[in-house]
């Protein structure tokens, strides 16, 4: 959508991957999904990097409101969690330099049953605006198909009405094909939302992120058409930091995510984040690839023995010509494997070579020519646990 906003990527948190609806505060305080735990979230963003490294929006996810509409027709917050209301959240969030997020469906209902917008995109799109919300996740459950490919258009044309910059997630597409199973009309989607899921829910384990990763493998060819600046495929959350990976598979998940130009959306306890977690999450060669203005989609390449080599052009670095590129290796074999590969294979072009770094390490490995192959050893980071 070409309305200015999400140029790159989004970045920032959203509740759903780890509080899932978090409505539930006496039995599980825990994952209760409250005002306390949306400030703590915004400070945390300001004191501990995260927004320094570009973490930005701020995301309430389903189950943030009272199970009825206010006499005039609006959309109410939870009495007993949102006790001062969206707008106080929003100033809060904002008077940190940070960004906030919230959370509708296009049914009547949400998914968790909670007012939708149904026959108040209008009136809804005005709250939000007046609340000051930056980003709007539109949710796409218990609507036909035809009503499906109308409301994110209708939707987005009174977001645009209120004149205020909202992102706008829309989960369309996902809808269209594992809901309804038809094939989605990318371009439309793109032309009206800045970004959009189009698989299946992340839940917190190793198995999802590896079926998600695969599936864009899959469907490399049909979801790099229509991404780039203003519109985003969007993979789900990462989940890393909920305690279900290992060190090397957040490695993974992050690495990826970056090299898809993926949104890229924590969703955990920002208070149970490792060290090593949150070097991961603030290493700045990562966030400059997943950032890079281009935003291209890395490409997958199948190498022997179930590695994927994911290649991603970039644009030159100052004052270079030629493009410079990230390769990322992740082996789904059964143990550790070493791979060979001829970078040049992949599109690199200089004659003058290339200088090659560990993004992990930051460390410059040696210098590449055309002719030149590498040698990795890729660690295998488990099956499905
Ligand atoms: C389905 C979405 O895909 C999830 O990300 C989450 O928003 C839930 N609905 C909330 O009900």
């Amino acid at each position: 959508l070409d309305n200015g906003l999400a140029r790159t990527p989004p970045m920032g948190w959203m509740s759903w991957g780890y509080y899932m609806c978090g409505d539930n505060c006496l039995d599980n305080p825990q994952k209760c999904l409250d005002e306390e735990l949306i400030l703590s979230v915004a400070d945390s963003f300001y004191n501990d990097g995260y927004q320094e490294a570009g973490y930005e929006y701020i995301v309430i996810d389903d189950c943030w409101s009272e199970r009825e509409r206010g006499s005039d027709g609006r959309l109410v917050p939870d009495k007993n969690r949102f006790p001062n209301g969206m707008k106080y959240i929003a100033d809060y969030i904002h008077s940190k330099g940070l960004k906030f997020g919230m959370y509708t469906n296009v049914a009547n209902i949400t998914c968790m049953h909670f007012p939708g917008s149904r026959n108040h995109f209008g009136i809804d799109a005005m709250t939000f605006a007046e609340w000051g919300v930056d980003y709007i996740k539109v949710d796409g459950c218990f609507v036909g198909e035809s009503f499906l490919n109308t409301a994110y258009i209708k939707l987005g044309h009174y977001l645009n009405k209120t004149e205020r910059p909202i992102v706008y997630s829309c989960s369309w597409p996902y809808y269209i094909e594992y809901i309804h199973r038809k094939t989605p009309d990318y371009s439309k989607v793109a032309a009206h939302c800045n970004l959009w899921r189009n698989y299946h829910d992340v839940s917190t384990s190793w198995a999802s992120v590896r079926i998600i990763m695969e599936h864009y493998k899959q469907e490399y060819s049909t979801l790099s058409k229509y991404h780039g600046p203003g519109g985003w495929n969007d993979p789900d959350m990462l989940i890393i930091g909920t305690d279900v990976l290992t060190e090397g598979q957040s490695r993974v998940q992050m690495s990826v995510y970056a090299m898809l130009s993926a949104p890229l959306l924590l969703s955990c306890d920002m208070t149970k984040i490792s060290d090593y977690e949150k070097s991961l999450l603030q290493n700045m060669n990562l966030i400059a690839i997943g950032q890079d203005p281009l935003g291209i989609m890395a490409q997958p390449y199948e190498l022997s023995y179930f590695i994927t080599l994911w290649v991603k052009r970039h644009l030159p670095m100052k004052g270079d010509k030629y493009h410079s590129f990230s390769f990322a290796l992740v082996n789904v074999y059964q143990s550790n494997f070493t791979v060979s590969f001829a970078p040049s294979n992949y599109g690199l072009e200089s004659e003058g070579g290339y200088s090659v770094m560990d993004v992990f390490t930051g460390k410059y490995l040696r210098n590449i020519t055309l002719e030149d192959t590498m040698t990795v050893l890729v660690p295998f980071e488990g099956w499905f646990y």
